[in-house]
């Protein structure tokens, strides 16, 4: 009998997952490009569990019982189609092609239909939870078929984040289904961290408080409705000092890299008609941020900031938190309606209230208001936004006035919120009975002839603008 499954690709992520597996049990074959990674894992870690290793391809292929899984963890693109390659002459029918990387679900829904055409599943799935969730328990959004999570499922779940018992891992779906989800978590953390940020900034300047001291707020945060892995580990950042002796966030160049899964989730937004207002203003903010020449050009042409007036801070802290917890949730909304759009759009039937419940524990975007998500679509799986859930729109409801407030003396302190004003922008937009898009309509019409249609009567029409003015019925 052979391993039950195999890695290649141990850089970290490989290796922890391959550790985290061989905890659990399961004999998991090993094979890196170079074997030096390899045998660096078995010395390292030989007595976690049962750990085949091999220096070939054809001979760790040969060391997995049939049908064969064989997880994939390289680099996204160029190399995982290189490994693929490699792989398929290798394999039988039946056997899974597991891809853990952050995929584009393009390329996914690519690759499952090539490899489909050869008798062989393709599993794209999102795992997520970074180098430590990968060791001690991610959360695993695999695609795919459903034969293939017959085998990977066992597996899968048993080495998952465990929330109340329950296993964060659940077969999201179809092909792309998996890495489609993962792509939107992703989004969800640039917004929930642009979020964060936006709110640091807030009390920096309007309490002028130290980082210090606004780790301490976020600590408290983190005991309430906000309790999240990307609250607390904002605390522990903001409250680190620097070997120089300077608060660490004061120390680090101010430049949001990223590495495109948010770029993807923002252009894939565009393609569907679907307004992730929070999540596209957290990507552009982390490109503004990159871009210095600007930066200093406008910081010299404008250098006046009219600054803060915070009459009673204790008011101001619970604003700034009220307003962080509306915009979140419409954040979360945005995302879980792109999940939606993506499901209809590919054939996925994906169940919004399952992903909600496996990104519950071991994800970079886990945190405590999840559990009110999974209840909202699974009492109404076709919710038309989660902004009208019982839960969320009373938050929303008792938050109102204080995100109008932190946004209005924000723009009139000059510190910019783009998140936060967007996303109180998108709901009073969706709220409002009549948007000015009537408007946007009459000058299509205008200048171009492109109709429009009435409040009171069916059809499409037409005015003929540079004539007598007349309406035409299409
Ligand atoms: C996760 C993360 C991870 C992502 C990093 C970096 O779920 O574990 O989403 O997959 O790669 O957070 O992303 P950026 O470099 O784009 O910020």
């Amino acid at each position: 009998t052979g391993a039950q499954i195999g890695v290649t690709g141990l850089a970290v992520m490989g290796r922890n997952l391959a550790r985290n597996l061989a905890r659990h049990g399961f004999t998991v074959a090993l094979h890196n490009r170079s074997p030096e990674r390899t045998r660096r894992l078995v010395a390292e870690h030989g007595d976690e569990g049962t750990f085949v290793p091999s220096e070939s391809l054809a001979d760790f292929v040969n060391s997995l019982e049939r049908p064969r899984a064989v997880i994939v963890m390289v680099k996204a693109g160029g190399p995982t189609d290189a490994v693929i390659d490699e792989l398929v002459p290798l394999l039988d029918a039946g056997d899974i092609v597991v891809d853990c990387g952050n995929a584009h679900f393009d390329d996914t829904r690519r690759r499952e239909v090539a490899l489909r055409e050869q008798g062989l599943h393709f599993v794209g799935t999102g795992v997520s939870g970074g180098e430590e969730g990968a060791l001690l328990g991610p959360s695993i959004m695999p695609g795919g078929s459903t034969e293939s999570y017959a085998k990977l499922g066992p597996m899968f779940e048993s080495i998952a984040a465990q929330v109340d018992g329950v296993p964060c891992c659940v077969h999201v779906g179809p092909d792309g289904a998996g890495h489609f989800v993962k792509m939107v978590h992703n989004g969800i953390e640039y917004a929930d961290m642009q979020l964060i940020a936006e709110a640091y900034d807030l009390l920096r300047s309007g309490l002028s408080a130290s980082p210090a001291e606004i780790a301490e707020i976020f600590r408290t945060w983190n005991s309430g409705e906000l309790e999240s892995f990307l609250i607390e580990i904002t605390a522990d950042v903001l409250a680190h000092t620097d070997a120089t002796g300077q608060p660490f966030v004061d120390v680090v160049l101010d430049r949001a890299e990223q590495k495109g899964t948010g770029r993807w989730t923002v252009q894939s937004a565009l393609d569907l008609g679907i307004p992730i207002t929070g999540i596209a203003e957290a990507t552009f903010a982390r490109s503004l941020s990159g871009h210095a020449d600007q930066r200093t050009a406008a910081a010299r042409a404008f250098p006046d900031t009219p600054g803060w007036q915070v009459a009673d801070r204790d008011v101001f802290v619970e604003d700034v938190r009220k307003a962080l917890l509306a915009s979140k949730i419409v954040a979360y909304a945005q995302g879980f309606d792109h999940v939606q759009a993506g499901s209809q759009e590919y054939g996925w039937q994906i169940d919004r209230g399952a992903v909600a419940s496996i990104w519950r524990g071991g994800c970079i975007i886990r945190a405590r208001f999840l559990d009110r998500i999974r209840e909202a679509y699974d009492d109404q799986p076709d919710l038309p936004t989660l902004l009208v859930a019982p839960y969320f729109a009373k938050a929303i409801g008792d938050g109102v006035p204080s995100w109008r407030r932190v946004v209005a003396d924000a723009a009139r302190a000059g510190v910019p919120t783009p998140a936060f004003s967007s996303s109180l922008a998108y709901f009073d937009a969706l709220r409002r009975d009549r948007l000015p898009a009537a408007l946007i309509q009459g000058l299509r019409d205008n200048f171009g002839a492109h109709t429009y249609q009435r409040v009171d009567r069916p059809g499409s029409f037409h005015t003929l603008w540079a004539g007598d003015r007349s309406e035409l019925a299409g």
